[in-house]
């Protein structure tokens, strides 16, 4: 981390706020707490946001005992302050934490946390496209090299003020399909928020770029099959029909809170969206047959993204006409105007 004031000056926040990419640029504070066998959570404050001390012998370095989550505070019309189902965070980071032999943190405790933050640091939400992404995470840093669920664990909170996810706002993505990296097998994490399933992606991705495709897409990995999810974002599919399907919560991918709530949204419209699984050799005959219409990416960082393009060892298939559907269009344009309050949110669905 680069030495800098904190709190920034006035200018050099503005400054930052004027392009702030995703993920690079971080707020003048952060949340943290301890967790100790016996005595539970406990020294929950808010400081300056700072490197962390960290024994060499974290087990976080060593056997990735970590998970995390990812949300937004809007800026809404009349200036107010959005967080968009946090409560569905706090679960799922409970489920994560679950699966990776952590401690449960009451979900008041991590509201607070998430509500304070942003009330010290509102300053940094961007106005305009942009929001404020919340990063929530929990590693394990008691000092101890045995393999076992530590006894001692730091939960910290820190915020980044963010545009789109992908570069330049890009309209819409192209996919290489993983034949032989797996992302998540049966009985795996790769339903939990941690670090490990995306470090596992790591090299998917990086062969997805090799071959000028800007994201990875996983197969399931016993029959190398059923299309998963993109290792940061879930995947839905649009039919000639007016159908959907979008693959099946079957404990190997990530359970997106922004996944069920467009599923919520086209159900309300009566649209008929099927979690079904859904197989990659009938995606390049739906693609050819312009069967399939469109095809998009959600998650909190990439919201709704169109996919373009599919690519594989075996050829490339367009989807529609290569842009942003319309269907595509109108639910990323309900969800967003939920976020930002510019529509009325089902229930409880904004704090
Ligand atoms: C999120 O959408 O919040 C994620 O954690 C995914 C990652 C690609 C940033």
């Amino acid at each position: 981390m680069e030495p800098h004031s904190n709190p920034r000056s006035v200018s050099e926040r503005e400054q930052l706020l004027i392009d702030p990419g995703f993920g690079k640029v971080f707020t003048d504070h952060m949340a943290t707490a301890l967790w100790s066998e016996g005595r539970g959570w406990h020294s929950a404050t808010i400081g300056a946001h700072r490197p962390f001390t960290l024994a060499p012998a974290a087990g976080v370095l060593h056997y990735a005992q970590e998970i995390f989550e990812g949300m937004k505070a809007y800026r809404s019309g009349d200036g107010g302050i959005i967080l968009f189902r946090p409560e569905q965070n706090a679960r799922r980071f409970n489920a994560s934490a679950h699966r990776l032999a952590m401690p449960q943190m009451p979900e008041d405790m991590f509201l607070e946390a998430i509500e304070e933050l942003v009330r010290i640091d509102q300053e940094w939400i961007p106005s305009g496209e942009g929001s404020l992404y919340l990063r929530p995470f929990i590693f394990a840093s008691e000092a101890f090299l045995g393999v076992r669920p530590a006894k001692e664990f730091t939960f910290c909170v820190i915020a980044s003020p963010v545009g789109a996810y992908f570069k330049g706002g890009k309209r819409s993505v192209s996919l290489w399909v993983s034949e032989h990296l797996n992302r998540a097998g049966p009985g795996g994490t790769g339903a939990a928020k941690c670090g490990g399933n995306y470090a596992a992606g790591l090299m998917a991705q990086a062969e997805a770029i090799e071959h000028g495709c800007d994201q990875v897409v996983f197969l399931d990995a016993v029959e190398h099959r059923w299309v998963e999810e993109l290792g940061g974002m879930n995947l839905f599919f649009v039919f000639e029909d007016g159908g959907l399907i979008t693959p099946p919560l079957t404990g190997t991918i990530l359970p997106g809170i922004t996944r069920a709530s467009i599923i919520e949204l086209l159900r309300r419209r009566g649209v008929n969206v099927a979690e079904e699984a859904y197989a990659i050799d009938r995606w390049k005959a739906d693609a050819e047959s312009g069967f399939l219409t469109e095809a998009f990416a959600c998650g909190t960082a990439a919201v709704v993204t169109p996919v373009g393009a599919l690519k594989s060892k075996d050829g490339e298939w367009t989807i529609g006409d290569g842009l942003e559907g319309e269907l595509t269009a109108s639910i990323k344009a309900e969800l967003v105007g939920i976020q930002r309050g510019l529509f009325e949110a089902p229930d409880s669905w904004v704090r």
